[in-house]
């Protein structure tokens, strides 16, 4: 844990590079087509073979047989793998369904077999050919008819208490002169990122190398060892380019399992994505949630009492989704009570999803915070800012490293023009067009993970970095190399950057908005440890070194920071680990979200008109790629809002609506301009970036901020999500 050089100087705090709207550095590849996706990478193995997997058409039973003769005579075919011709896989580690299902079927679009063909048509007509006869059975699939049944379950693990308390809620809120009591309902959600799930794969020996498509590298490594049978050090995972993953990829996926099945069955490397019809039944998705909030204040408007409580369903050891959590710390009030309960459902995993568990929890509480405001007489955001806390609610002791969300409300409300607001629903209009203004808090955890990276020096003064960690389209490439320039005092176009390849040290990986703040932070105490073996091999006094335009001073002599490489590359490594720092603070990310809609008051249609995402995130690294982090998440916010939802069919015990076509996301029509401020924040407790996470900041709130300003407008409350037209008209 050293945040500063000997000499007791933080390089990063010089921010002649960090900080800066520096452009991507792997932009050029991106536009010319030239950045290898997993799919893409004919060079890495020759003579390729296509997978296709086929995946279950029941959601829970048992396949009798699969008569696989028809497609083994097909053209083209070489090998075939189906579930029923090998021991059932260990399951790994971050895995709750098989990710090769059967005889018995989780889910329905479980992987159950994978055909390889030479080429990807052959491969996709012999599956067709496959004929499984099922033992079909019942299933449940249907959150608010298990939800009455489903028993509590604490989010802190097995020993931990099932509700969390704090003083008398129900005391309090039976006390409460104005009381609140609603429930809201989130659907399932997919991630539905572009790129889908793939591997290449292809064995030499004993030993799998994996091309894919993954946030978590190291992660993926375990697993995939784990569910093969094989040591770890025989798995190689590369993935330096991701079509982006929302948590989609976080872990070990059936491609990567598939694909390596495949190759060892067809004696070749084989070259699998996941259809897109698979991907919303066969991938983990965001759990829908039913959430009942009561909130008691005084007239004046304290909140004196808070009570969240969610229901959300898995599948047998699957975690519930925690909506609760922000609850916990947003707002001040002495009496609290959260908890959780967890249905078993049949339907496919339920997992974490961009901002899981904020990003629900928020789509309630922060419309029970605009309904309460509005039974108080109050303006939403002075209500939020009266109840502003700084610190832990539930342990006062515990301070929030920084806090700036009263200061994100009123900058949103003087920017966005809050005042011009008609607090009345329905009094703005515009022919046709109801008028609304909305907004809601934001909060997304700081979560801080123990990172390392390699660095090399050569002669010509190039500063590489090596780590493992991924960039989902993030910007991960253009900080690593802000920071290896800054720390190292070179241009950035010395710095070159090599991701996502698992002979590299490990790094946090891409979750949890942790990846910016925790890699660089890596990477800075790698350069920490190769400015000492450059000191050290120049001869000069560590302490007194400075390393500035590529050269290295210590008040007497100025020496070419390649001089240091002439006997040979300097190689070192370094990590960066945070002991007890995040116990002692709460590490969270703030945001004010702003809206105006406009609602077609004879068919309900409603458009997106302005939108202003006012944060406060530590030091931001790049404005230009935190920026775009958070438009992406505004925009993924409107889809929650307005479109998003996985059709449960409750017969069958599947999504419906499992491709681009039928699970609507935002699309450019659909988006008005987006305005983003970052608020002046520099958080030493965070790491030696003094930066934090956005890219699920970005979301946290959006929805909910939708769904107020079209309250504005109509004046009907839809407490279900997505507010599509038939529910406000
Ligand atoms: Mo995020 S849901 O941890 O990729």
């Amino acid at each position: 844990m050293k945040f500063e050089t000997p000499a007791g100087t933080n390089p990063i705090d010089r921010l002649k590079i960090v900080g800066k709207a520096i452009n991507r550095v792997d932009g050029p590849m991106k536009i010319t087509g030239t950045a290898p996706y997993a799919y893409e990478r004919h060079d890495v193995a020759a003579n390729q073979a296509y997978g296709y997997i086929l995946g279950s058409a029941i959601a829970k039973g048992r396949i009798a047989r699969i008569d696989s003769a028809d497609a083994k005579a097909a053209h083209g075919v070489l090998a075939i793998v189906t579930t029923l011709d090998m021991p059932r896989l260990t399951l790994g580690r971050m895995n709750t369904a098989s990710l090769f299902g059967g005889p018995d079927v989780q889910h329905y679009h479980q992987a159950i077999a994978v055909v390889v063909a030479e080429t990807f048509e052959q491969a996709r007509a012999a599956a067709q050919l496959l004929r499984v006869d099922y033992d079909r059975a019942d299933g449940k699939f249907d959150l608010a008819a298990e939800a009455g049944s489903a028993p509590l379950v604490g989010g802190g693990g097995p020993t931990a208490p099932k509700e969390n308390k704090v003083g008398d809620f129900a005391g309090a809120f039976a006390a409460a002169p104005v009381q609140l009591d609603a429930t809201y309902r989130t659907p399932d959600e997919s991630h539905a990122m572009m790129e889908p799930f793939a591997t290449i794969a292809a064995w030499k020996g004993e030993m799998l190398t994996l091309w894919t498509s993954n946030q978590m590298i190291a992660w993926n490594k375990a697993d995939v060892a784990r569910t093969l049978g094989l040591k770890p050090e025989n798995v190689r995972v590369d993935s330096p380019f991701i079509g982006g993953g929302f948590g989609g990829k976080l872990y070990t996926r059936a491609d990567a399992i598939l694909a390596a099945l495949a190759a060892k069955a067809a004696g070749r490397p084989v070259r699998l994505a996941m259809q897109r019809p698979l991907m919303m039944n066969n991938a983990t998705h965001r759990p829908g949630t039913i959430q009942r909030i009561r909130m008691g204040a005084t007239k004046d408007g304290k909140i004196i009492a808070i009570a969240h409580e969610s229901t959300s369903g898995n599948l047998p050891g699957g975690k519930p989704e925690n909506a609760i959590q922000q609850t916990q710390i947003l707002y001040a009030g002495a009496n609290r009570l959260t908890s959780m309960r967890l249905a078993p459902l049949d339907l496919p995993e339920g997992n974490a999803m961009r901002a899981p568990g904020e990003a629900s929890g928020l789509m309630a509480l922060e419309i029970a915070m605009d309904e309460m405001a509005e039974k108080l007489g109050l303006d939403p955001v002075e209500f939020r800012i009266q109840n502003d806390t700084q610190v832990d609610p539930a342990n006062p002791q515990r301070p929030f490293s920084k806090r700036q969300l009263v200061e994100c409300l009123r900058r949103g409300s003087d920017l966005f023009g809050w005042r011009r607001r008609d607090a009345r629903p329905g009094a703005m209009r515009e022919g046709r067009w109801l008028i609304g203004m909305g907004m809601a808090a934001g909060i997304r955890n700081n979560l801080v993970a123990k990172s390392a990276a390699r660095v090399r020096l050569s002669d010509r003064g190039i500063v590489t970095v090596e780590t493992d960690m991924t960039d989902i389209g993030t910007g991960s490439y253009t900080i690593i190399a802000q920071t290896a320039a800054e720390t190292m005092g070179v241009s950035i176009d010395k710095v070159v950057v090599k991701l996502g390849d698992s002979d590299f040290p490990i790094s946090a990986g891409s979750g949890g908005q942790w990846g910016a703040n925790s890699s660089t932070a890596g990477v800075y105490a790698a350069c920490l440890n190769l400015r000492e073996a450059v000191a050290q091999k120049l001869g000069l006094d560590a302490t007194a070194a400075n390393f500035e335009d590529g050269k290295v001073h210590d008040g007497h002599r100025s020496i070419r920071l390649g001089d240091a490489a002439k006997g040979g590359e300097l190689v070192v490594e370094g990590v960066m680990e945070y002991g007890d720092l995040a116990r002692q603070f709460q590490q969270s990310t703030f945001a004010g979200h702003f809206v105006e809609v406009a609602v077609d008051g004879l068919t309900g249609e409603t458009r997106i008109r302005r939108m202003l995402a006012v944060c406060a995130a530590g030091r931001i690294l790049n404005p230009k790629t935190a920026r775009s982090q958070v438009i992406g998440a505004m925009t993924m916010g409107v889809g929650g809002a307005l479109t998003e939802h996985l059709a449960v069919d409750p017969r069958f015990g599947l999504f419906v609506n499992h491709d681009l076509a039928n699970y609507e996301v935002p699309v450019h029509a659909d988006i008005p301009h987006q305005e983003v401020v970052f608020l002046d924040e520099v958080d030493d407790k965070s790491s030696p970036m003094k930066a934090k996470g956005v890219g699920e900041l970005g979301l946290c709130g959006v929805a909910a901020a939708i769904a107020n300003a079209v309250y504005n407008a109509t004046g009907v409350r839809v407490r279900d999500y997505p507010m599509t037209l038939d529910k406000h008209l």
